[in-house]
């Protein structure tokens, strides 16, 4: 541990796992979600996952690493990675009827904690550490009970210190009253909401060309997450419960490029323009962001938007200040942003020694502008541990 105690440690906040109970469910499923197999030209066969009805080239393959938490540990220890904070990949439970989401997240909550927690057993060797975000069953005509005792099922277990959400809530979005005794009991309990994407947009908006999985991962993912926390603001969760902790997948998606307008658009709407305390901007202060956006501008650039949050605290008192962004501010924002992989998502497509999208995580981070040493450690690590309350890891 010296080496990395020197450099200060290395935490992957976004980092995903389809567990095996998962998978063996999926496995048996005909409908989407589903696993199935397929012969392959080289002969035998191979697996793949398909999780979207309208998924382009057949789904992905999908190999062990996407459920085998040794291999989870290799990559962690190729990667110098020290500490992983593991999801639930997407579509989580949100396909299920509500008996059969609550007795599943239930079982996968468990299983994440016995998978976090005897991980020291197994590689003994290693000094890697993981912890998890835990599932809600967050489906239509699921009851408030049913949500509330999962919630109390996650803070019970030692190593889940949240939980992961996508963005339908309990099928109308994240602004949906239903979910306010969700947000108060998340808030009460500490755990850390770790908003994800799985639907995309419209998948007509991709035209009818061969693109691959590009369109909907690098557009469709981010434009989702900002529609959903943008919704989120602007029914007054924020407001309403100011010590949730949300952290948003893929650096917030396109949310800090649009905060300005976003405001702007709110002050200009007779409906909207006295709804909330605060100037839109500021709620981007209250957020956390993950670092996954593999370019040191886009990382700078998000540094400064977060930064900036606490000059708009009042509605209406903003005038002037979004002029201009110095390095403080900067720095500022970089507290709340955190190291991630998307693993095992991402996978190189040659055989290479460390991974690609990896490598350009961390290069990004190295790279921005005006942080300095002390905030670069925090975003690769330091930020996690405070965030997670990891401190004596
Ligand atoms: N693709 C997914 O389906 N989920 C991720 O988290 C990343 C890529
Ligand atoms: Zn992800």
């Amino acid at each position: 541990m010296a080496a990395a105690a020197s450099r200060g440690l290395l935490v992957d906040v976004h980092t995903h796992v389809y567990l095996p109970r998962y998978v063996s469910f999926l496995r048996s499923r005909t409908a989407v979600p589903r696993v199935f197999s397929r012969s392959i030209p080289e002969g035998g066969t191979e697996e793949r996952l398909l999780i979207l009805d309208a998924e382009p080239s057949g789904g992905r393959p999908m190999g062990p690493q996407y459920y085998e938490r040794d291999l989870k540990l290799k990559f962690m220890e190729k990667h110098g990675i020290d500490i992983s904070i593991v999801s639930s990949a997407n579509p989580w439970l949100d396909f299920l009827p509500a008996t059969a989401a609550h007795q599943l997240a239930n079982e996968l909550n468990d299983d994440l904690e016995t998978y976090c927690s005897t991980s020291a057993n197994v590689r003994s060797s290693s000094l890697k550490q993981l912890y998890g975000f835990g599932l809600l069953p967050l489906v239509p005509e699921v009851t408030t009970t049913s949500l509330l005792e999962t919630v109390r099922q996650i803070s019970a277990l030692p190593h889940l210190k949240g939980i992961i959400m996508g963005s339908r809530g309990l099928g109308k979005g994240l602004d949906d009253d239903a979910l306010e005794p969700v947000w108060a009991a998340l808030e009460k309990a500490g755990l850390v909401v770790f908003l994800h994407p799985h639907y995309g947009v419209d998948g007509k908006e991709w035209g009818d060309k061969e693109n691959g999985h590009v369109l909907p991962l690098a557009l469709g993912f981010p434009f989702e997450t900002t529609i959903a926390v943008t919704r989120l603001i602007l029914s007054g969760v924020l407001d309403r419960y100011p010590n949730l902790r949300m952290l948003l997948a893929h650096s917030g998606g396109a949310l800090p490029q649009l905060s300005s307008r976003l405001a702007s658009c709110i002050d200009h709407d007779p409906v909207v323009a006295s709804r909330l305390k605060h100037d839109a901007r500021f709620y981007l202060g209250k957020l956390y962001f993950d670092a996954v956006a593999y370019g040191s501008e886009e990382l700078g650039f998000v540094s400064d938007v977060i930064g900036r949050a606490d000059k708009f605290t009042q509605n209406g008192s903003s005038a002037g200040a979004s002029a201009g962004a110095g390095v403080e501010q900067r720095r500022l924002g970089s507290r709340r942003m955190m190291f991630g992989t998307d693993h095992p998502f991402f996978p190189p497509l040659k055989e290479t020694d460390k991974w690609k999208s990896v490598l350009e995580n961390l290069e990004a981070i190295e790279g921005v502008y005006g942080w300095s040493e002390e905030d670069k450690a925090g975003v690769r690590g330091g930020n996690a541990l405070a965030l997670f309350g990891l401190q004596n890891a």
